[in-house]
């Protein structure tokens, strides 16, 4: 006999299934049911990997960052050559948002060089149109009381390629680490001895009350929560250090956290099986997630489900 708590689950796996084919997505200028969204072959996205992409966290109706979010997006768009699409961002989102009716949850956009006419290496002509993708997903954002528990992390060489600093959707080793990883964990990339960022979030790290992180270089990307987040460290007057970070570092840590959209700012707990600092998260942590929330848009009282990016 089928447990109960398993027909729940089927009915909610059900409801999910039924509700994608249902949600609205837009690509290049139309709403279309998303599975209906098709691209040609020789989209240069499909084809090379050349293709740039944003999530923006949408707490019930309203999107946090999207300015910051937008302009990472365009600069993306410029370090690849690719053409900027004339699109009002905000009309589509707002369009997006009132054919979906979704609480919270994030806004996915992705832009890639466009469609060739032919398989070739060669650079993107002046006649290739971007292909824009953008849609809503279902989040839950975890609350105070489960994000205090911490996550734990493993440390890894990054074996990532040269380009890190831009938000392209060649993440082959990103989720490569994910899919190996404890579920819920993070991936510490390290390159050459010192911490590059998580496979998909910035890493912080606290000593004597003070806050470090890694420098941006290429082997990291100019997170949005990390830049708001060191903000909120200068307002708050804790003192903050962008520099070299080595994985003994961490360990010696009394706070570790990482920080990105969707997780916001999470503590990490524990690194490679050893505690960060007492096991727990920690009172700096605790100030500093305080103005973060004070800053951002309330969340919605009925969560869907969803995943962590
Ligand atoms: N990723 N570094 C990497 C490699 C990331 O993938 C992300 C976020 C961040 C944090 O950036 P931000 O604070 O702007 O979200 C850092 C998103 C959530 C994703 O790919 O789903």
């Amino acid at each position: 006999m089928v447990s109960s708590t398993n027909q729940l689950l089927m009915h909610s796996k059900v409801a999910e299934y039924v509700a994608s084919f249902m949600r609205i997505g837009f690509l290049n200028g139309e709403y279309v049911p998303l599975v209906e969204a098709r691209i040609p072959i020789f989209d240069r996205g499909f084809m090379f990997g050349e293709s740039v992409y944003e999530v923006i966290p949408v707490y019930d109706g309203v999107a946090h960052f999207f300015e910051e979010h937008i302009a990472r997006l365009e600069s993306g768009l410029q370090q690849l050559s690719v053409k900027r699409p004339s699109l009002q961002w905000n009309e589509i989102f707002r369009n997006l948002v009132e054919a979906n009716r979704q609480g919270d949850c994030q806004l996915y956009i992705q832009v890639t060089g466009g469609v060739d006419r032919l398989r070739s290496h060669r650079p993107i002509l002046s006649e290739m149109e971007p292909t824009t993708v953008a849609f809503l997903q279902p989040v839950r954002f975890e609350e105070r009381d489960s994000k205090s528990s911490g996550i734990r992390a493993f440390a890894q060489p990054d074996d990532r390629h040269a380009f890190c600093h831009i938000k392209t959707t060649n993440l082959l080793s990103n989720i490569g680490a994910k899919i190996r990883a404890v579920p819920g964990s993070e991936i510490i990339y390290l390159s050459e001895g010192f911490v590059a960022e998580g496979a998909s979030s910035n890493v912080f790290a606290v000593r004597e009350g003070r806050v470090y992180t890694p420098s941006l270089s290429n082997r990291v990307l100019p997170g949005v929560t990390r830049k708001a987040l060191i903000g909120y460290c200068r307002s708050l007057k804790i003192e903050i250090v962008e520099g070299d970070v080595s994985l003994q570092d961490l360990y010696q840590s009394d706070e570790v956290w990482v920080t990105s959209s969707i997780r916001e700012i999470t503590p990490v707990t524990q690194i490679d099986g050893l505690p960060i600092g007492d096991g727990v998260s920690g009172p700096i942590w605790r100030s500093v997630y305080d103005e973060y929330l004070k800053h951002r848009p309330e969340p919605s009282l009925d969560y869907p489900t969803g995943g962590q990016g």
